[in-house]
C-alpha cells in the first residue's frame, strides 16, 4: 500500500529487489528492458488477469511496468520539452514520485485502440472489464475519471497499481481513491 503521489516520493536510489519479466503479450518484446518487469506479486496477478481477459476475446497487452528513477528523469523531460511543464505535470510524474518506480504500476492496453495509452481505452469492451474486474486480480485503477483533484492526474484507464485484493476490492467497492483508502486506515506517519 506503499503511497507514491505528487506529495510522497521514493527515494532516488530505490529499487524492487523482486522484479521478475512479465509473462504477457509486450509492446516492446526486448526481454533486457526495465518496462517488461514488475514486482513478484504484480507480475503473478497480472499474468492472471491477462488469461482471464483473453478467456472473453480479450487482447490485452503490457507497456510499461517498472521504470527507474533516471528513466523517469528522461521521461518526464521529455514530457516538459514536448509539451511544457505545466501539461507535464498533469500527466506525468517527476522523477521519485512515479508509481512505476515501485515495480507495482503498469500500463495497458488493447489491440482494439492499437495498444495506444488513450482516454478510448477506457470506452473499450476490453478497457470496461478491466476497470469492472482489476480489483479481483489486485489492482485499481489509479487515476479515475473525474478524480484528479484527489489523484493528481488525469483520467489514466490503462494506469493499473497493485494494491493486492483486498485492498484493491475494499477500493473498488467504495469508489475510492489510493488516498482515501490510506487516510481511512490512517497510513501515514
Ligand atoms: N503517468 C504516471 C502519473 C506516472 O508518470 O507515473
Ligand atoms: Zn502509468
Amino acid at each position: 500500500t506503499v503511497l507514491v503521489n505528487k506529495n510522497y516520493r521514493l527515494s532516488d536510489e530505490y529499487e524492487p529487489d523482486d522484479l521478475v519479466l512479465l509473462e504477457v503479450p509486450l509492446y516492446n518484446r526486448d526481454s533486457t528492458n526495465e518496462s517488461n518487469y514488475l514486482r513478484k506479486s504484480a507480475a503473478d496477478a497480472l499474468k492472471q488477469m491477462f488469461i482471464v481477459a483473453k478467456s472473453y476475446g480479450y487482447n490485452l497487452t503490457a507497456r510499461s511496468g517498472y521504470r527507474s528513477y533516471v528513466t523517469q528523469v528522461a521521461l518526464y523531460d521529455r514530457y516538459v520539452f514536448t509539451d511544457g511543464g505545466e501539461a507535464a505535470d498533469t500527466y506525468s510524474a517527476r522523477a521519485g514520485h512515479s508509481e512505476h518506480q515501485t515495480g507495482l504500476a503498469v500500463d495497458i492496453t488493447s489491440d482494439s485502440v492499437n495498444e495506444e495509452l488513450t482516454v478510448e481505452f477506457g470506452e473499450t469492451e476490453e478497457g470496461k472489464w478491466v476497470a469492472e474486474n482489476a480489483h479481483r486480480f489486485g489492482f485499481i485503477i489509479r487515476y479515475p475519471e473525474n478524480r484528479e483533484a484527489e489523484v493528481g492526474y488525469t483520467y489514466q484507464p490503462w494506469h493499473l497499481r497493485y494494491v493486492g485484493v483486498e485492498v484493491a476490492s475494499e477500493i473498488y467497492e467504495n469508489d475510492w481513491v489510493l488516498e482515501d483508502y490510506i487516510l481511512t486506515y490512517g497510513l501515514l506517519d
